[in-house]
């Protein structure tokens, strides 16, 4: 069974208190993205394999823990998903990044696939998908369907905002895999939008709208 983990350190609380407000611009949006990504990451990679590993210091051989060879990939939902990549790879920089492409249909609200590239070897790897927003959970349940068909075993969902209907879906779509939640908001209004959230997360970084 996964785990539901909502962060609840004073950094990310400060820093989603920015992003949320109306009149923070894309760059100051971008950089706060980058940045609680960053913070979420330390939490999320906790249970990451470690190895034992002779080496030398100046003074002595001793051994250290390093992490397995083939550890871990993140996988950005297009687009506001690339939003998080950067804070995810200044804390692993070996990590290997997929993508996937979805949009939600404004209508249906129902997530529709366009693209899907991922590392050749992505089933050995732990996998962190990213995306700002867990809303109907439509999107994340797609992309880790997806990531599933290709062979992936061990998989983990980081969002900045979630709505507890999001949260629902993806757990009873996939129950075994591990969610991180900056801040977990109140409810979806009619348009399938998180309130209070933050808007649209994919316009807001890239200054779409
Ligand atoms: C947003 C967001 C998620 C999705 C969440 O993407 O980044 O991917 O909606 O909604 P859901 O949980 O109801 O599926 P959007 O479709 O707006 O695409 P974009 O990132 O390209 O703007
Ligand atoms: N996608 C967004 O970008 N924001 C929401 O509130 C819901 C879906």
């Amino acid at each position: 069974m996964g785990k539901v983990l909502v962060m609840d350190h004073p950094l990310i609380q400060h820093k989603i208190g920015i992003i949320r407000r109306k009149e923070t611009s894309s760059k100051d949006f971008r950089e706060l993205v980058s940045e609680v990504a960053m913070f979420m990451a330390y939490e999320a990679t906790r249970n990451l394999k470690l190895t034992d590993v002779e080496i030398e210091t100046p003074i002595a051989k001793t051994t250290v823990r390093e992490l397995e060879g083939k550890k871990m990939a993140v996988v950005p939902i297009l687009r506001a998903g690339l939003g998080m990549v950067e804070g995810m790879l200044t804390m692993v920089p070996a990590a290997k990044v997929g993508h996937i492409g979805l949009y939600r249909d404004p209508e249906t609200l129902k997530p529709v696939e366009y693209y899907c590239k991922l590392p050749a070897d992505c089933g050995e790897r732990e996998v962190f998908v990213t995306d700002p927003m867990l809303a109907t959970g439509g999107s994340a349940a797609a992309a880790i369907t997806m990531l599933k068909e290709k062979g992936v075993k061990k998989i983990h969902f980081m969002c900045i905002i979630a709505a507890p209907e999001g949260v629902k879906a993806l757990t009873e779509a996939h129950p075994d895999v591990d969610i991180y939640i900056g801040a977990l908001d109140d409810h979806l209004n009619d348009h399938g939008y998180i309130v209070p959230g933050l808007g649209d997360a994919g316009d807001r970084i890239f200054g779409t709208k």
